[in-house]
């Protein structure tokens, strides 16, 4: 290959790599939704600046620093960023506030030097994440007098959004156990310990935890030993379960017809039930 050619694909290359921001010297950052981010940067003490221009996708702004003292001036190119960025005192790093999804992807920093003439380029990626909520756990469990208990623990957490990570963890005689998925499948029999389960979500930005699932409480009963026999205990708790459910299909019926809710046609029943009374009310007397 000659000299030429191999300078076109050297530019070739360099124009296809353009701000996908794949090759080595690209920092990955990552930062927190409308909060602030720092992208560092820094210049050869040495060197007389120009100016530096930052982009992501379009020019964002331009940075030429003063003469002798004097503050730098900077122009903010792209109306998206306007009031959001800084270049705080010392160096040149640039400062993007309020961030928002949209601002995530490539940035570039092109750093123009006065007194070589040359460029140097720092290159940027930077993803933004939510802080996440407090992860939200259901339980299906399903008893049986004979298996004892199937217990399955689901974590999830509000628009969680991207790169997400779900453990589940447990500590069971003194060994800490960890399950790394959103759901976990376990099964507790009568006489076992029962231990407690704590899922964790994280992602790049945050990690948190929810509180202790005791999973065992979902099948025993406080007030059975937890034996061999669960036989009896099984029944009340289905007894119990039943009686609460008429309990409330009782409530139900007789908060019903709340007074306030009456329906003309029903209020003219109950008046004819009244006339129907009234009418009634002199058979006693007659008799
Ligand atoms: C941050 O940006 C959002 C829109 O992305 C805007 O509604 C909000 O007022 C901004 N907050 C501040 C403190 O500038
Ligand atoms: C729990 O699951 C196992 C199989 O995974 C099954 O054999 C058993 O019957 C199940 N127990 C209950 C109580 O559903």
């Amino acid at each position: 290959m000659g000299a030429l050619p191999r300078l076109l694909l050297f530019l070739l290359v360099q124009t296809a790599e353009g701000y996908s921001g794949d090759d080595g010297d690209t920092e990955d950052i990552v930062a927190v939704l409308r909060e602030s981010v720092r992208l560092p940067l820094e210049v050869p003490a040495d060197e007389e600046l120009e100016n530096i221009v930052w982009s992501s996708h379009v020019r964002l702004a331009t940075m030429v620093p003063g003469k002798e003292g004097q503050p730098a001036t900077i122009e903010v190119t792209n109306p998206r960023y306007k009031g959001r960025v800084s270049f705080p005192d010392p160096g040149y790093s640039l400062h993007i506030s309020n961030l928002s999804w949209e601002d995530s992807g490539p940035y570039q920093a092109q750093v123009n030097l006065r007194t070589s003439q040359i460029s140097i380029v720092q290159r940027y990626r930077l993803r933004v994440y939510r802080r996440l909520s407090e992860p939200r756990v259901t339980v299906n469990f399903e008893i049986s007098q004979e298996d004892g208990c199937n217990i399955s623990l689901t974590c999830s957490v509000e628009k969680a959004g991207l790169d997400m990570t779900y453990t589940w963890l447990s500590r069971e005689d003194g060994v800490d156990t960890v399950h790394e998925s959103s759901a976990l499948s376990t099964s507790w029999r009568p006489g076992d310990n029962a231990p407690s389960y704590t899922c964790r979500a994280s992602n790049p930005v945050s990690s948190i935890t929810s509180r202790p699932i005791p999973a065992g409480s979902f099948c025993s009963d406080p007030g059975c030993p937890s034996e061999k026999s669960t036989h009896p205990c099984v029944l009340t708790k289905g007894l119990l379960l039943l009686a609460l459910l008429v309990v409330l299909a009782a409530g139900l019926w007789l908060t019903g017809a709340p007074t306030r809710g009456r329906t003309p046609r029903k209020r003219k029943l109950e008046r004819n039930r009244l006339r129907l009374k009234k009418k009634e009310k002199p058979h006693p007397s007659l008799a």
